[in-house]
């Protein structure tokens, strides 16, 4: 911790990290700025904004995606607010520079953020915009999708091309830390919501499943208030659009993790809703929270990038989650999470969410609409 970052008697005093990225990350980001600062002077509490490079912003301005300053400025902070990074311009650079290979995944290996947390959760006032039908997703889905983020076939080695340039390799390995850390973080999400842990493997084929789901058991004895399930991911894959109310949250790996997170997504029909955290070892010094860093989990969308429409409520959400998971404010948090269901409630929709003839209203003027119902 940096010495901005420690509090003293009766302020609280805390340093983000702001990475704006590429497209409408820079706009989204700024919107969830401005609403966390309205949440400081309101809950008395200070935030310093440290901006930094990355992505193709990082790429072009000083040729690679993740420049060390921004690591540094990252691991100085409590947390780190992300906007989006990539596009199109940035497809055909070599894989070290792009900047979801270069920027975004060595950013959560190098942070440790070995536990991303999706909430996929319909906002009432958005039920129709469900990709399922009223009667299969119900009223108020509200899943969560605890995914392993540092393991697994995105890290493991050997990785590449054979020398002849016949063959491939990725390889997905995991190690009884790495299971078990994550699998607690899904078991704690669970003891907190429903009770329900729905752990996703691949058992009937893998030796890394059959592995994890060994370890859950052994890790389920420690949350006897828990009902632990297991399921293959296939199954899952299909139970999620079949009845996604069966699920309150499952743990997975890595790459399960990518692939449910995004169909889960679908079923709250707005992509430009939902947040995302993305937790490293939670902190053992009393009283601090979790270094976390935090996004919206739509993408830059370069084409409409610039024209202030872009939805700021995801990003928004982050900045709640922020608040909650790595600096304890949970007031200021549960607010801004109020304050975006009750803009919703009003009607006031951006062009992704709003209904096809319906009127809009762009980035800018959601943000101040949340700022207003801020109590
Ligand atoms: C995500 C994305 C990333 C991932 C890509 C952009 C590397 O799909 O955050 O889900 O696969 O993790
Ligand atoms: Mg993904």
């Amino acid at each position: 911790m940096t010495e901005q970052t420690s509090s003293v008697a009766g302020s609280r005093s805390y340093s983000v990290a702001v990475l704006g990225g590429d497209g409408i990350g820079p706009e989204v980001v700024q919107a969830a700025v401005k609403v966390s600062q309205h949440c400081a002077s309101k809950y008395g509490f200070t935030l310093h904004m440290r901006p930094a490079l990355v992505g193709g912003a990082a790429y072009d301005a000083v040729g690679t995606p993740l420049p060390a300053e921004t690591l540094s400025t990252c691991r100085e902070c409590d947390a780190v607010l992300l906007g989006a990074v990539g596009g199109p311009k940035y497809d055909t650079l070599p894989p070290a520079l792009r900047p979801e290979v270069g920027a975004l995944l060595p950013l959560r290996k190098e942070l440790g953020l070995f536990a991303n947390l999706r909430p996929a959760r319909l906002f009432p006032a958005l039920a129709s915009a469900s990709a399922l039908r009223a009667d299969i997703v119900g009223a108020g889905l509200d899943l969560l999708v605890v995914r392993e983020l540092t393991g697994g076939i995105y890290f493991g080695s050997p990785k590449g091309r054979s020398a002849d340039g016949l063959s491939a390799v990725d390889t997905c390995t995991y190690s009884r830390t790495e299971i078990e850390r994550i699998l607690h973080v899904g078991f704690r999400a669970a003891a907190q919501r429903s009770r329900r842990l729905c752990s996703v493997d691949k058992a009937n084929v893998l030796e890394s499943s059959r592995f994890w789901r060994e370890i859950c058991n052994e890790v389920a004895a420690q949350y006897p208030d828990v009902a632990l399930t297991h399921m293959l991911v296939d199954n899952c894959a299909m139970q999620l659009v079949r009845d996604p109310r069966q699920f309150d949250v499952i743990v997975t790996e890595n790459m399960f993790g990518d692939i449910l997170s995004d169909e889960a997504s679908m079923l709250t029909g707005s992509l430009g809703m939902l947040p995302s955290a993305s937790l490293g070892e939670a902190s053992s010094a009393g009283g601090r929270g979790t270094f976390g860093m935090y996004e919206p989990v739509h993408g830059s969308a370069p084409d409409i990038a610039g024209k202030g429409i872009a939805n700021p409520l995801a990003t928004i959400i982050s900045a709640a989650m922020l608040l909650r998971h790595s600096l304890g404010e949970d007031r200021a948090a549960e607010d801004i999470e109020r304050a975006v269901a009750e803009v919703l409630d009003a009607g006031l929709r951006t062009a992704d969410i709003a209904a096809a003839g319906a009127s809009s209203v762009g980035t800018d003027a959601m943000c101040e609409a949340v700022i207003a119902r801020l109590s």
